[in-house]
């Protein structure tokens, strides 16, 4: 297993392949959990030639959150790749990948300013640009994401469409523990009590879900009952419960077969997200 700390290299190494080489791609931001290792072994079995990053993108983290708290244990992650059969590790340097006097940035439009959007401006201009970067570097047939971030993979497919990417992008489905919760590299900020009542978010999903599927169209009725189930429990602030549309994230009618149904909360100062595709009959 190679580890490559220079786009340009990296780069230079990639785009002279043959072209029968079939590519995948998984970046994340370190702190690898059983979610990425899911993504890491599909695209392993898919594909000739595997890389994955590691970068912590600053550019997708607010002022005030965990940029420098976000948990970096490097030398764990790196084991991990080379056990899963890694080829190259992208563990860029921060100043290689936003070197001074760096001015471009990539917005999807509308889609950025919604759900996770709305209480973290700049967090989806800062993974457009980034993923956009490292598709511009690695070059990949096949872009690997996660179903656990939902929106971000929505945003990434219509950015991949937009400005016509050569790239496949798959979404892999969430991995979760035992009581339900949604496997996340800030689950570490969380102790055993915290992990326990994170549980009741994929119980409100649920509940949510069963309904939609039972027929029941009301949706506004449907959000307050799931938010209840929350709310029974005390210690979580509810950042947004919603039932949206799976293209364009707005609300969604009953027109919608398929719909997204989504929530951000805190727990202390812990920011998680999860979310359901229900399929109504
Ligand atoms: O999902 C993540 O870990 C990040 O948003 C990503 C896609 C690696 C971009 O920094």
């Amino acid at each position: 297993m190679k580890i490559i700390r220079s786009p340009k290299i990296l780069n230079a190494l990639l785009t002279r392949r043959e072209r029968k080489i079939k590519v995948g791609f998984v970046p994340t931001m370190g702190a690898l959990h059983a979610g990425h290792l899911s993504l890491i072994e599909r695209a392993r079995k898919e594909n000739d030639f595997l890389v994955v990053s590691i970068f912590v993108n600053p550019a997708q983290f607010g002022p005030r959150e965990d940029l420098d708290k976000y948990p970096r244990p490097i030398k764990n992650d790196l084991a991990l790749c080379r056990k899963a059969g890694v080829d190259i590790v992208f563990f860029p340097e921060p100043r290689l990948m936003y070197p001074e006097g760096f001015t471009t940035y990539v917005t999807v439009e509308k889609l950025s300013d919604l759900l996770c959007g709305a209480s973290r401006p700049g967090h989806f201009r800062g993974v457009a640009t980034v993923v956009s970067k490292f598709l511009n570097i690695v070059s990949p047939d096949t872009l690997y994401l996660g179903q656990k971030d939902a929106q971000q993979a929505i945003i990434l497919k219509r950015m991949v469409s937009d400005l016509n990417f050569p790239v496949k992008v798959k979404v892999m489905p969430t991995v979760r523990s035992e009581n339900g919760l949604a496997v996340s590299s800030r689950n570490a900020y969380l102790n055993s009590r915290e992990i326990e009542l994170a549980g009741v978010l994929w119980e409100a999903l649920n509940r949510a879900g069963e309904l939609i599927r039972g027929g029941n169209m009301d949706y506004q009725k449907i959000i307050s009952e799931a938010r209840k189930i929350i709310a029974a429990r005390k210690g979580i602030a509810v950042d947004y419960f919603s039932i949206v549309n799976l293209d364009n994230l707005s609300r969604a009618d009953n027109k919608n077969r398929r719909v997204l149904v989504a929530l951000a909360v805190r727990i202390n100062k812990t920011r998680l997200i999860d979310n359901l595709i229900v399929c109504r009959r």
